[in-house]
């Protein structure tokens, strides 16, 4: 069998990752969870040989156009406050499932879909949108943006900080799991950080999941394939799917027909 070790420098763990998507932890006796969490969004590992990828979903890959330019004096300061944020939410460790995507990075591929025509419609929505801080660029970006997170004091956190930038983005407590897709999920294997049971995040945005037209999410590599098998079954032909994976890794995906297939 096949290992790729991912090392980064101490004292945060090493990671594996083989063929079939399988992630090695080692930690060692002195490494607290916390430093798990802080690895996935230090390592840029593109789990492109892992299980998700041979599920051989009807997803297309997209190519974004270049690099949109810089941002605004805004957005650059919403990403600054985002961070530090972040920053403190990590090491305070009670939201072990929490860990930031690259904000600064995030802006660019949000506003590089903006300003294309790869997207179908303005509706955004961030699946576990944590501090809400994704969410607030694609606001800023131009989408109508929404953001579903299950920890409830990330979501508080999440609305301070909109409403402190004046964005209009809007965030559920809840899951992004549409109802029933539970066993989905599962069926995609054990989810660590994937939270259950939370109440149902579209009710409380009053959306439908095939209402959303871009998803972002930034899923644990055990959570990649369930992401990926959720979008396929709930969101609409020609949604797009961001997903960010480390480092400066994003995939840009759009949902297309199966063959023989209406709707
Ligand atoms: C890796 S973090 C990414 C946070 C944010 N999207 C970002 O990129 O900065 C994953 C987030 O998903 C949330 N989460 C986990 N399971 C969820 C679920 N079923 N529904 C909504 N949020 C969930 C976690 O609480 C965590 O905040």
């Amino acid at each position: 069998m096949q290992i790729r070790w991912n090392r980064v420098s101490p004292p945060i763990p090493s990671l594996a990752f083989t063929p079939d998507g399988l992630v090695c932890v080692l930690v060692d006796t002195n490494t607290s969870p916390l430093s798990v969490g802080a690895c996935m969004a230090r390592t840029a590992v593109s789990f492109r040989n892992g299980s998700a990828e041979r599920t051989r979903m009807p997803l297309a890959e997209l190519t974004l156009p270049p690099d949109p330019g810089p941002s605004s004096d805004t957005t650059k300061a919403y990403i600054r406050a985002a961070a530090c944020r972040a920053e403190r939410v990590v090491e305070a460790g009670r939201v072990l499932a929490f860990v930031p995507s690259d904000y600064a990075a995030a802006d660019r591929v949000l506003r590089a879909l903006a300003g294309s025509s790869l997207v179908r419609g303005p509706t955004f929505c961030e699946w576990g949108s944590g501090l809400g801080a994704v969410t607030g660029l694609a606001g800023l970006a131009g989408f109508d943006a929404y953001g579903i997170e299950a920890a409830g004091e990330l979501v508080d956190q999440a609305r301070r900080l909109a409403d402190e930038f004046r964005l209009s983005a809007v965030f559920a407590h809840g899951s992004f799991v549409p109802r029933g897709g539970d066993e989905l999920a599962r069926a995609c294997g054990a989810c660590a950080w994937l939270a259950a049971g939370a109440a149902d995040g579209y009710a409380e945005l009053g959306l439908a999941p095939a209402d959303l037209d871009v998803v972002y999410a930034y899923p644990w590599p055990d959570e990649e394939a369930a992401v990926l098998a959720l979008f396929e079954a709930y969101a609409g032909p020609g949604a797009v799917l961001v997903t960010f994976h480390g480092g400066d890794y994003f995939r840009v995906r759009r949902k297309v027909r199966r063959r023989g297939r209406r709707g």
